[in-house]
């Protein structure tokens, strides 16, 4: 794949940072202009600092700021039973020596674009709530012209994870995500359907937090925390935020479609519920999009579990 520049919009958490991990152990796939963050799988604050700390950890050096403390419209919800008190799966790394930019994500984010050179455009890979892309795509829409596409982390043809019918991302900020289906740009949805597949066992969870590389470690510890705790009914975890970065370096191992997006906004049973039609051809052409509905998960775990310890080489 060609080199491609990428803002990357999360809410560290443990998949959060073990795709952040993928990324960094792929500096010929990915330019990492900057990380934002949103409040989503835990506060603003913690998941900045995480982002912050997490990076530094990955030896990214990557510009980091912070982004919205709530949805639009709604009250936050965040996800302790799945990420822990700190958003990290409880574990400790070291603090970086390192503070988040002045501006707040959606104007650091439209700086970066405006400045971007004539002809460049930049992929930006969202991992949690899309409050922060929403509110850019409606202040600024003029940054549009700037973004080759939205590769997303969010959503489900069928099912949900925080309801029977919604994936967290899109529950949390259901407007925004409506914004962000709406805007003509090319979305690239990586749902439940495929992301739930997207795990790690609990054999390969036990030998990552067995091994003596420390990005391996970290990962194993976190995912650990998760088996044990919002997970321990599956017996794996989804590390549902990888999937994006993945579809960007290995296509071939995904099964796409071309569909058109919708949210559910209404406050019902459904709220929150991503609407995905796959009668494409009856929507305008700016409408549509692509969502992500297989993939090959042997080939996935395969790819992730070998960069993990490829940056844990990288960084040690
Ligand atoms: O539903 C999974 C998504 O919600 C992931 O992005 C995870 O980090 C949580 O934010
Ligand atoms: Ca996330």
């Amino acid at each position: 794949m060609e080199k491609r520049k990428i803002i990357v919009d999360c809410d560290p958490g443990i998949d959060d940072s073990i795709a952040l991990a993928y990324a960094a152990a792929h500096p010929e796939a990915f330019e990492l202009l900057a990380v934002t963050t949103v409040a989503g799988n835990q506060t603003i604050e913690k998941v900045t600092r995480n982002a912050l700390d997490v990076t530094a950890l990955f030896k990214l050096n990557v510009p980091v700021a912070a982004g919205m403390v709530e949805p639009i419209v709604r009250e936050l919800q965040t996800a302790s039973e799945f990420h822990g008190k700190n958003g990290l799966g409880d574990c400790t790394i070291p603090r970086a020596d390192a503070e988040p930019e002045k501006e707040m994500a959606v104007f650091y984010i439209k700086k970066l674009l405006t400045e971007l050179p004539e002809g460049e455009k930049v992929t930006l890979i969202c991992t949690a709530p899309l409050t922060n892309i929403g509110l850019l795509l409606k202040i600024y829409p003029e940054v549009k012209a700037k973004i080759q596409e939205i590769v997303l982390m969010g959503g489900a043809i069928a099912g949900g994870n925080v309801t029977a019918s919604a994936e967290f991302n899109i529950y949390v900020d259901p407007e925004a995500a409506r914004i962000v289906f709406k805007s003509g740009l090319p979305i690239v949805m990586c749902g439940l359907d495929v992301t739930e597949k997207c795990a790690l066992t609990s054999s390969q969870i036990q030998k990552l937090s067995q091994s003596q590389n420390k990005i391996a470690r970290f990962c194993g510890e976190m995912t650990g925390y998760s088996l044990a705790n919002g997970n321990k009914f599956r017996g794996k975890v989804s590390i549902h935020d990888a999937v994006p970065y993945m579809y960007l370096t290995h296509p071939e191992i995904f099964k796409v479609e071309k569909v058109a997006l919708d949210v559910d906004c209404s406050d019902g049973v459904s709220a929150g519920r991503t609407i995905v039609d796959f009668r494409w051809w009856m929507y305008e052409e700016s409408e549509e999009n692509i969502a992500v509905v297989d993939v090959d998960v042997a080939k996935f775990q395969e790819y992730l579990i070998e960069a993990i310890y490829e940056l844990g080489e990288k960084v040690k």
